[in-house]
């Protein structure tokens, strides 16, 4: 399942990354990228475990946290300390599948990448290209979003970021390992949550069959999850 989530950082918090980022210098961003990436990846990225990266990463984090709709479709078990980078005219990166473990630097934690997140942090009205492409059985998916929303995919699809032609496109991105390991299951539980919430605000929160749906949802977590 691909979503994109709207309004995960203001657009003051977005004011704010950008001030950061425009003060730091940036390295090649195939520092992060497996040798198959690395042949096909042109863009540049704030050093990672950098003051500046380390500060913007927990702004993301918090958001992350505060943001209910991002919970219920991911269900978070890890998420890989955020990396940021931007993509200036002629920067691409063309089709790879991210690396499917990924060791959290500086400690002993590795994560199974299950889902990735690009979080947008300029207007698409700055730059033109910079499509990200992801394709899933259903086809390709281009997404562009304003700045401040994310977007959630699988870390099993083949994507790629079109070529910058004018301007520049700067975002966060990382992984993260969710409690639930699996795709399907995780749309499940996505769908089910999401209907519980609607039919809640509907006939409230102490109507019986809310009550046994909200009952089905957890014992389907306690089934399927990994905590
Ligand atoms: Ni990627």
């Amino acid at each position: 399942m691909l979503i994109c989530i709207p309004g995960v950082l203001s657009k003051d918090e977005v004011r704010h990354c950008r001030k950061v980022m425009d003060a730091v210098s940036w390295v090649d961003g195939r520092v992060t990228a497996g040798p198959q990436s690395a042949s096909v990846k042109k863009n540049t990225q704030l050093p990672e475990g950098s003051a500046a990266a380390r500060e913007l990463g927990e702004i993301v984090l918090a958001a992350l946290a505060r943001t209910p709709l991002f919970v219920s479709a991911a269900v978070p078990l890890r998420i890989f300390p955020p990396l940021f980078n931007r993509y200036s005219e002629g920067d691409f990166f063309g089709t790879h599948v991210d690396g499917s473990i990924r060791a959290i630097p500086g400690t002993a934690t590795r994560i199974r990448t299950d889902l990735s997140v690009t979080l947008f942090l300029a207007e698409p009205e700055e730059y033109d290209g910079g499509e990200l492409v992801v394709e899933d059985k259903y086809g390709s998916h281009e997404v562009k979003l304003p700045a401040g929303d994310l977007v959630l995919y699988p870390s099993t699809s083949l994507h790629h970021v079109t070529p910058i032609t004018r301007g520049a496109r700067v975002a966060s991105f990382f992984w993260l390992q969710s409690m639930i390991r699996g795709d399907n299951e995780r749309t499940l539980l996505f769908d089910l949550d999401q209907t519980i919430q609607d039919l809640t605000m509907e006939k409230g929160i102490e109507d019986p069959a809310c009550v046994r749906l909200t009952g089905i949802y957890h014992n389907l977590i306690r089934l399927w999850a990994e905590a």
